[in-house]
Order: C-alpha cells, then structure tokens, then sequence
C-alpha cells in the first residue's frame, strides 16, 4: 500500500495544448529531452513516420502522412513520472482532441508571442476551463519579434476571463531577445547563442541594483525597462494563489523559446512543483480517491481498427484509482461483467509496450473487442463505481450522409451507427420529415474523410456527402418542448440525435442570439451531458 502510494504521488499528468505551430511539438520534445525519454532533438517532429513505424494506423492516415489519434507520453524527471497527453491540432483535430482533456489533470497552453490567442486555443481552453483544471502559460517563441507581454497577459484575462502571473518576465525579444528576469528567485537567465544547443542553462544571479553587471549583460536600454517592469508588476499587487491556481482561477505564465531550449527547465520544475497528483474524481454521488489500492478507470478514447487485418480497436483508459495488474480480473461497470483487460500497453516516449502494471494518473491501452465505449467504467470487482460521463462537445461542421446503393440500407445505417458509437462522429436526423439522409456533425473536417473512406472499406458501402451551411448547435434543455413551436429564423434546423435528444443547428452564432432572444425561457446548451 505504501509503495501505491508513492508511485501515485509523483505521478503527473497533463495536456498541452495550442493552435497548430505556436510550438506544441517542439515543447514535448524539450520536455521529453529533459527526461531523457528521447536522446535526439527531431524525434518528436517526426511524428507521422516515427508512430508508423512501430504501429499499424490505418490506412488513411498513412496515405495522408498524419496522425489521427492523440497518444500519450510518459517520461521521468526529479523522481516525477509524467504523462504528457497529445492533443492532435491541424486538420486531424477531432473529438478526441477534447475528450483527451478529460483524462488530463492540468493543461499546459503554448501561444505564440508574435500572435497571442488563436482559435484553436480557443476552443481547447473552454473545455479545461469547463472542469477547472490548472491551466499553465507558456508564451513562446520569444527570439521572434514578440507583442508586449502586457498586452498578451490582458488578452489572456480579457477573453479567458482567468487571472494570470508573470513567473518570468521577458528581457526584450527577437534580436535583442536577452533572457528573462525570473520573479521568485529574483535572478536573470541570460539568453545566448549556446541555447540552440541542448546544454543546461545557467541561472545568473543578478540583483536589480547591481547596474554594472545588469548594463554588461543585458545593456542599459533594457535594464532600464526591465527596473521598470519589475517594479510595475511588484506593484500591482496581484499576489500569487496556488489555491487559484489549482482552482484553474489563476494561469502562472512563461516566457520563453522551446526551439532554443531556453526556459524550458524552470518552467518543467516550476510546472511541476505547482502541480498536483492525480485528485479525486466524481463517480455519482461518490468521490473516488485515488490512493486507495482499488482500481478504477474510465475509457476517454477508442482507436478504431488499428490493424485492418483482425478489425481491433484499442480502447485508452485513464486510470482513476489504485494500482492496475495485467493479469488481474476487473469489472466492466457498462458491460455488467468481469473481464481481462488484454495486451495492456503503454506508450514510453515513440515506444508502444505492454505493462504489467500502472498507477493512478496513468494512461493504459487496451485491446477492445467491440465491449467500450466512450465514458465506461472499469474498477475492482468490489468496487461497482460509476465515473461521470464524458459530455458529447459541439461539432461545427456538418454534412448530410447517404447511400449511393439504396440496396445498401442495413450495411450504411449499422456502419454510420457503430462509427458514432465509437465517438469519431455524431448523427442527427430531422424528425418526422420521412427526410433518410443522416447528418454527420464533426469537429474537424477529417472525420468526414475517415467516415467515407471507412463506410466504403469495412462496411462496403458509397455514400454522397452533401455539405451544410450550419455551424453551431445548441441541445434545447427544456423538457416538453415542441421545438415546432418555436420562432427561428429560416436557416435555423430542428434535428435529434441518436438518442432522441432535441438539438437546433445554425447558421451562425447570431442566429442563435436571435433565437433566445425571440424564445423567452428557452435554454440552450452547448454541450450535451451524459
Ligand atoms: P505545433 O506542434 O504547435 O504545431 O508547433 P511546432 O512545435 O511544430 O512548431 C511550429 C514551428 O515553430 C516550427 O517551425 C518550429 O521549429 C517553430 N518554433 C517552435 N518554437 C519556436 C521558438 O521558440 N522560436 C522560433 N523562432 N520558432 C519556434 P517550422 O519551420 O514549421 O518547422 P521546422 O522546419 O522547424 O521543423
């Protein structure tokens, strides 16, 4: 119990997330290099070949060269054992991009200090923000001519509506990028050419009055406004939280430049001493907590037919509780059986192994035989917990989906059916309107492909997609309400979803002002509890 114990404590387990090339990549492969997960800088950006190589993905995502699931890293540092969670951008962005939030325990978002907030990072936010988990800063990028940090750590409180603070503060940017002035130890981390190499970087300690050493280092340009900074921000007032931090009330931010290595170590040993270990998470009525030496997880991913040639999905848990065994007989809370989790593997940096053991905070894979789905429960036969389900997010786009063979009816309706189930796709359909053509909501335009391009491989059957102009759905909250009876605007649809559930897609974002501007009391919900 003891050694549970330990193991739990030090482990870590977050996400970071981005809009596509604010530096994401180039960060997890800093972070792993810290950890000595890999050896070389380039092993993370090569990701498409690399994962090819040692797992069969299917075969969409080898002609596109990309990756369409989020996978997990896990590495070592100071005695931490950390999984960081990918969370795929670009066109691969999908739901799983935000159900991977909901086994992360914090979130570490990287912005581009040329750019600020964009809007992927933008709608990943939402979601840690919806748990109110911590949220981490680390504005990159740096060596390229930057926006003032003032104005990046307002934008950040303006949009996010979250407190943010300095860590670190920059020493002027792109050529005249000096280093930053770190707040707590009161020092400066000077910026030079030998941190394009991967060497550690030494801290200078430097007071604020020693003028001659800061005017050598820095200049006296910069000094100048350093001293005004500093005394600026120390007079704000603003006091550091960790209990607003840890509420995800409060964002400690970061400046620095993952390409050049440089501030990536404070901000991992800051990062880390913030952080908590895996919390407790809600399971009904009950709180489970994870030092006890039960096993409990829930399934937050399901990887659908990695290997063509046995039709197998991998089904990726997070582990809430306890300590997992390979061999040991768990209970599947949904299935209403006990079961064998088979071939449990775990990804150590590009290495996909199996394991015969994992911890709370740990993220296992597992063979899934078409038993999970998104949201399950798997724990100890003695405990029978239910954890909260995993809400179904908003798509943004849409398509209506038929079948070029209308002899084909079974074929389409069990394949479409059982890709929804899988969560790579939500369907709706118009309620008595005799309308057949199903519409397919997404996240990201890819799944559409991956949907053709699986209903013709596994299930044999051509479909027609016809694009929609709709962008935003709302779930209508209210209970007996006929959504005929409502006054929207022309272009607004009334749709169900699979389970019944009355929905309404619009054009735009004013289109649904309009709505409950027009329909005093009716509630609308942007996502869809389970
Ligand atoms: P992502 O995962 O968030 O999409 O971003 P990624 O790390 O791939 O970085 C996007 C681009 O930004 C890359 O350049 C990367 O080298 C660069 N980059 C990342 N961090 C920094 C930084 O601190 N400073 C500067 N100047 N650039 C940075 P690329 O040209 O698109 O790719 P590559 O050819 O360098 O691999």
């Amino acid at each position: 119990m003891a050694d549970i114990r330990k193991e739990i404590e030090r482990r870590r387990t977050f996400a970071i997330i981005s809009h596509p090339d604010a530096g994401k990549t180039t960060l997890t492969e800093k972070l792993l290099l810290y950890g000595g997960a890999i050896q070389l800088a380039g092993s993370v950006k090569g990701k498409a070949t690399a994962r090819h190589a040692v797992s069969d993905w299917m075969e969409l995502e080898k002609q596109r060269g990309i990756s369409i699931s989020s996978s997990v890293m896990q590495f070592e540092y100071n005695g931490y054992c950390i999984n960081i969670l990918d969370t795929p951008g670009h066109q691969d962005f999908s739901e799983d991009t935000y159900r991977t939030l909901m086994a992360a325990d914090s979130a570490v978002m990287v912005i581009d200090a040329a750019k600020g907030i964009e809007p992927q990072t933008r709608k990943l936010f939402k979601i840690c923000a919806m748990r109110n988990i911590p949220i981490f800063t680390f504005i990159n990028k740096l060596d390229r001519e930057a926006r003032s940090p003032y104005d990046l750590m307002e934008e950040l409180e303006q949009e996010f509506g979250i407190g943010t603070y300095p860590m670190n503060w920059p020493i002027g940017c792109g050529i005249d990028f000096k280093g930053v002035y770190d707040r707590k130890k009161r020092e400066i981390l000077a910026f030079n050419e030998f941190h394009r190499g991967q060497n550690k970087i030494k801290a200078i300690e430097c007071s604020l009055d020693d003028t001659e050493t800061l005017d050598s280092l820095i200049g006296e340009k910069l000094r100048r406004t350093l001293c005004d900074d500093v005394e600026l921000l120390d007079g704000a007032g603003y006091e550091f939280d960790i209990g607003q931090v840890r509420d995800g009330k409060l964002s400690p931010v970061f400046f620095g430049s993952a390409l050049n290595n440089f501030g990536i170590e404070p901000f991992l040993e800051s990062f880390l001493d913030m952080t908590m270990p895996p919390l407790p998470r809600k399971a009904g009525d009950e709180i489970v907590d994870p030092f006890t030496d039960k096993f409990s997880a829930f399934v937050f991913k399901i990887q659908a037919n990695m290997n063509k040639a046995h039709r197998d999905r991998i089904a990726f848990m997070r582990i809430c509780s306890g300590k997992f065994e390979r061999d040991k007989e768990y209970f599947h809370v949904q299935g209403g059986k006990a079961i064998r989790l088979a071939q449990p593997q775990q990804l150590m940096a590009q290495e996909r192994a199996i394991i015969n053991e994992a911890y709370a905070g740990d993220i296992i894979g597992v063979f899934d035989p078409g038993i999970f789905s998104i949201g399950d429960t798997i724990c100890d036969k003695s405990m029978k917990v239910e954890f909260e389900g995993i809400p179904t997010f908003a798509p943004e786009i849409f398509a209506g989906v038929e079948r070029v063979d209308t002899m084909k009816r079974k074929q389409f309706e069990k394949g479409i059916m059982q890709i929804a189930q899988e969560g790579a796709i939500q369907i709706f359909h118009e309620p008595y309107t005799g309308v057949e053509e199903i519409i397919v909501g997404v996240v990201g335009i890819l799944q559409l492909e991956v949907l053709e391009y699986r209903l013709k491989n596994e299930y044999g059957v051509d479909v027609r997609r016809r694009s929609m102009p709709y962008e935003v759905v709302r779930w209508i909250d209210n209970e007996g309400l006929n959504p005929n009876d409502l006054n929207l605007t022309s272009d607004t649809k009334w749709v169900q979803d699979f389970r019944g559930n009355n929905l309404l897609l619009f054009t735009s974002e004013w289109c649904v002002n309009w709505a409950l501007t027009k329909n005093p009391g009716l509630e609308l919900r942007e996502f869809n509890r389970e």
